[in-house]
């Protein structure tokens, strides 16, 4: 097809252009007929064009633009002229093109939504007819940001003498961590890849194999239960070093972040970046994740209650349980609903409610004040400098579910008192270090690793792997920024000896270790260099950057909560010849359609 190609990008046409003929190429993004005038809104990436169409004088061509639907695509062709009535809100409100010819390259059809960033639209229909939604002006703005993003990314890590080497897709199951998406093979039937859900083991044989610095941009694949946070194939900034330990992990991550902001943000980021271990980031923040724009910390005051008249506190304290809590200023005007309200949120994560005082002038006020002898008032009073006015909201349970279900108060907390409602964004980046190596699973009966099984355990704590497995620090870490982890990582085990004892721990008896990670023991028999690395989720760093509300927003094809793709009906089922060729036969679960 022939067709008059653009002179210039709709959002390009200024005042400069006044008196020029110009050809613009583009979608109908409105038509505003007035009768002795039309206006026609021509849309491209860049924006939008106003011009003008003169019934009186052009009959057909306004007869032609009153037939058309909005999206249909057209050329435009005419002169720029200032405008009569100016629109200060848009980048090309001063000007106008006064049509001289114009065609229709293809009509649309009626579009089921407007395309206006305003437009109110189910995640349903916009997943749909995802061209479309890609189409708004925002969506764009956050693929070209993402887009921006990968190009920073790529020449910061060219210029700090980085490899970029892809790794495979079609890999091998290893039960740890999420479930694995599986790939029938065709030529060997009964047997199967498993799309990777990170590359880890390729990236630390590609240290072996003397590469010192690898990146890659790469697309993972967990098939988990998905939330906004989540999806089940997303992008990792995969980065291994050779030689190093944490802090030079951190530094390296720290300047990439300081060039994504000042280039995409034109905000400079203050570094280092604050460092809190996991224990810290848990009695401090009841959470692994804490977000830092706010303060609201934890207090804790186990030890007020260990010799207590009140039993309730006692028994806690002397169960070997923590008991800790958190001060709202001004909290005191809460009502008895809205305490309720925040029991609620304590609730699943196994706590029964949550003890509330309330501070006036004539002291604590709380069905358990009078259970509190005044020395135990008074501390409380200091641990928490309370004043006039004040809540403290208490809990009392074990270590972990303590501090979170605190912590999931304070994050509501935070929102409930608009805490976060600043105009400009803050961005609060934090290191996470020193997780634990292991935790307990009860479903599994057995000790199962945190981060993955080829995380390092602090040096000093390798003898505690014997006896005390728990209490084994990792040389672990995760990024996070504004609540949100935006990466994980660790130095990894480099000598076989350490692996072994590390599968062991793991209850991987040797036979399982050897078939599944035999090649990794193997490869670091031969000259494994101390190595180290993280993962960054792009993804999420694009969705904080641009201030998308969800993950799909700034992926161009993203899965719905349930794992569809609603653009081409993944997943779907196939020809019976295909599964025949891979030797599978279906048993459907009984509940399916
Ligand atoms: P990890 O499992 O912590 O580490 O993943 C690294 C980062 O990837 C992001 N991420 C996700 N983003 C979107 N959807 C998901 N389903 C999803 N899962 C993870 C998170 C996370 O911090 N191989 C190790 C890294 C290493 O040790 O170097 C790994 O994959 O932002």
């Amino acid at each position: 097809m022939r067709f008059p190609k653009r002179t210039l990008y709709c959002g390009e046409v200024r005042p400069v252009h006044v008196g020029h003929r110009v050809t613009l190429n583009g979608w109908l993004a409105r038509v505003r007929d007035l009768g002795g005038v039309l206006f026609l809104d021509i849309r491209d990436h860049t924006g939008i064009c106003q011009v003008v169409i003169r019934p009186s004088e052009q009959p057909e061509l306004a007869s032609l633009t009153r037939s058309l639907n909005p999206e249909s695509v057209l050329w435009v062709h005419g002169t720029v002229r200032l405008r009569e009535n100016p629109n200060p809100a848009l980048p090309t409100g001063e000007v106008e093109l006064l049509v001289e010819a114009l065609g229709v390259l293809n009509p649309s059809l009626l579009p089921p939504f407007p395309l206006s960033d305003e437009a109110t639209l189910t995640e349903e229909t916009r997943l749909r007819y995802r061209y479309l939604d890609l189409r708004r002006p925002r969506m764009q703005r956050y693929l070209r940001l993402r887009h921006r993003a990968y190009q920073v990314i790529h020449r910061y890590f060219d210029r700090h003498g980085f490899v970029e080497v892809e790794t495979p897709m079609l890999t091998r199951s290893t039960p740890e961590g999420a479930r694995d998406f599986l790939v029938p093979s065709r030529l060997h039937p009964g047997r199967f890849y498993a799309l990777p859900q990170s590359p880890q083991l390729f990236k630390q044989l590609l240290m072996v194999a003397g590469f010192d610095r690898y990146v890659q941009i790469v697309k993972c694949f967990r098939d988990e239960d998905l939330r906004a946070d989540r999806q089940p194939e997303f992008t990792q900034v995969d980065v291994e070093m050779s030689f190093v330990e944490r802090e030079d992990i951190f530094q390296l991550i720290e300047g990439l972040f300081c060039e994504l902001w000042q280039e995409l943000l034109d905000t400079e980021l203050p570094v280092p970046f604050p460092r809190l271990t996991y224990t810290e980031a848990m009695t401090r923040y009841g959470s692994d994740k804490p977000d830092l724009r706010y303060g609201l910390e934890l207090t804790t005051v186990t030890d007020l209650f260990t010799n207590s008249a009140f039993a309730l506190l006692r028994n806690a304290a002397a169960a070997g349980d923590t008991i800790a809590g958190l001060r709202i200023e001004g909290g005191a005007a809460l009502s008895r609903r809205e305490l309720d309200e925040l029991a609620e949120v304590v609730r699943p994560y196994g706590l029964p409610g949550i003890l509330w005082l309330k501070y006036d002038a004539s002291g604590w006020h709380s069905p358990i004040a009078k259970h509190l002898s005044d020395t135990e008032q008074e501390a409380l009073r200091e641990r928490f400098r309370v004043q006039v006015g004040d809540l403290v909201l208490l809990a009392a349970a074990p270590w972990e579910p303590c501090y979170t279900a605190l912590g999931a108060l304070r994050h509501h907390v935070a929102r409930r008192l608009g805490l976060l409602q600043s105009a400009l964004p803050t961005w609060r980046f934090v290191w996470i270090t020193d997780f634990p190596l292991l935790e307990y699973s009860a479903t599994e009966g057995r000790y199962v690793a945190r981060h993955h099984p080829f995380t390092a355990p602090v040096e000093e704590d390798i003898p505690l792997l014997e006896t005390t497995p728990e209490r084994v620090r990792a040389q672990a870490y995760d990024l996070v920024l504004n609540g949100e982890e935006i990466g994980g990582g660790s130095i990894r085990i480099h000598t076989a000896e350490l692996q072994q004892k590390v599968f062991t721990v793991l209850h991987i008896p040797p036979e399982r270790a050897e078939a599944q990670f035999g090649f990794l023991l193997e490869a670091l028999r031969y000259g494994a260099p101390p190595h180290g690395g993280i993962a960054l989720g792009l993804d999420r760093i694009v969705m904080l950057m641009t201030g998308a509300e969800s993950l799909r927003d700034v992926i161009a094809f993203p899965k719905t909560t349930s794992g569809l793709s609603l653009v081409d009906g993944a997943p779907a089922p196939v020809e019976p010849e295909q599964l025949e060729e891979l030797g599978i036969c279906l048993r459907m679960p009984e509940n399916s359609p």
